[in-house]
């Protein structure tokens, strides 16, 4: 798996140029469409590219739009040596990967990752997929040809998805000491937005993770932290409470079950959370979120499965009784 590029948007040009392809469509949102857009197809100058532009949000992740894009994709010409182009957030990255990993079998693939929360986890590992019945049902492993970090995308992003992103950023400082050091010396959620080496470091984590363990046999579990109890908090929310805030109520859960469990100084986690404005209270009854968990079980590995904080660097992945998940909640109502 390589590794993503860290680059301004004018590196796309020569990322494009090796790749040669026969032809290139873009696909993004109609926010970031006003956004880079223009830019993008600026440096594609010379290039015959299809622009498809969808509405913003979750919604659009389904396996209509992925028809909708086949259709045009067909009528374009588009063959399995042209170059689909993911310019977005995470619904664009992975809606592009799996319309990429399908159409005639596989197509050429880039992604430029335009929200924090793409570029730090949903461009990073080869999931791609499409809401059916529940959340990412339909998908694919499939590896892009290149990811293009560029931090200047990130000028543009409201307050609500840096933060949104940031969490995730607060997980991988969990997983790794480094990236850990990083952020505790940071103290404004826009200074995330512009500190390459705490993205890169973020990303290595990642990268790390999944190159061991593609497809989630094992190790890439440990990428769920904070997000057994996260998951339950979105559903009992109807998906009105956005990933990134619902998994930091999970880190915060996650940190008290390691505190009973082995002693981990929850105060660490829960400091990072305090300092950038993230939530850790609970925002429904414990039993309750005991209960959606359970519901969620069955989807996931047939059991209630936790990754609880040893130390900063070091996770345990295990089923942890129920009592004491309970005190690790009632902790944070
Ligand atoms: N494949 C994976 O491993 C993986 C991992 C994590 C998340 N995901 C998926 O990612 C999705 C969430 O991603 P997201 O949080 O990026 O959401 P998103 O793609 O909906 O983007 C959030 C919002 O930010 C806007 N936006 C994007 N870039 C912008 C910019 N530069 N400036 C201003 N606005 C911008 C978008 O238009 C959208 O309104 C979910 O569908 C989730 O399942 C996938």
């Amino acid at each position: 798996m390589k590794a993503p590029i860290f680059a301004p948007l004018s590196e796309l040009s020569s990322l494009v140029e090796s790749l040669n392809p026969y032809k290139i469509a873009v696909l993004t949102d109609e926010n970031v469409e006003k956004l880079w857009l223009p830019r993008v197809l600026e440096i594609l100058d010379g290039y015959e590219v299809l622009k498809l532009v969808i509405p913003e949000g979750e919604e659009q992740k389904s396996i209509d739009t992925a028809i909708t894009i086949w259709d045009r994709l067909f009528d374009f010409g588009f063959t399995r040596k042209s170059l689909l182009i993911g310019l977005g957030g995470g619904v664009i990255t992975d809606l592009a990967g799996f319309v990429a990993s399908t159409y005639m079998r596989g197509t050429l693939l880039g992604f430029i990752p335009t929200t924090l929360m793409a570029q730090v986890d949903a461009a990073i590992g080869g999931k791609t997929g499409v809401n059916f019945h529940g959340k990412n049902i339909i998908g694919t492993f499939y590896l892009p040809n290149f990811i293009l970090i560029s931090l200047e995308t990130l000028s543009t992003l409201p307050m609500v998805e840096i933060l949104n992103g940031l969490a995730e950023i607060v997980k991988y400082a969990i997983l790794d000491a480094n990236v850990y050091e990083i952020l505790r010396a940071i103290r404004d959620p826009r200074e995330v937005t512009k500190n390459l080496e705490l993205i890169k470091a973020s990303v290595d984590v990642k990268l790390r993770i999944v190159r061991e363990d593609l497809r989630e046999s094992g190790k890439r579990r440990v990428l769920n932290l904070g997000h057994t109890v996260g998951h339950a908090i979105e559903k009992l929310s109807d998906y009105k409470i956005k990933h990134g805030f619902a998994v930091s109520i999970g880190l915060a859960a996650a940190a008290k079950v390691g505190e009973f469990l082995y002693g981990f100084d929850s105060g660490k986690v829960i400091e990072l959370l305090e300092r950038f404005n993230l939530p850790r209270k609970l925002p429904f009854e414990p039993e309750k979120v005991i209960s959606a968990m359970k519901m969620d079980k069955k989807a996931w590995y047939g059991r209630i499965v936790f990754i609880v904080p040893i130390e900063i660097g070091k996770v345990s992945i295990e089923e942890v009784p129920e009592e004491v998940i309970l005190k690790s909640l009632e902790d944070l109502t």
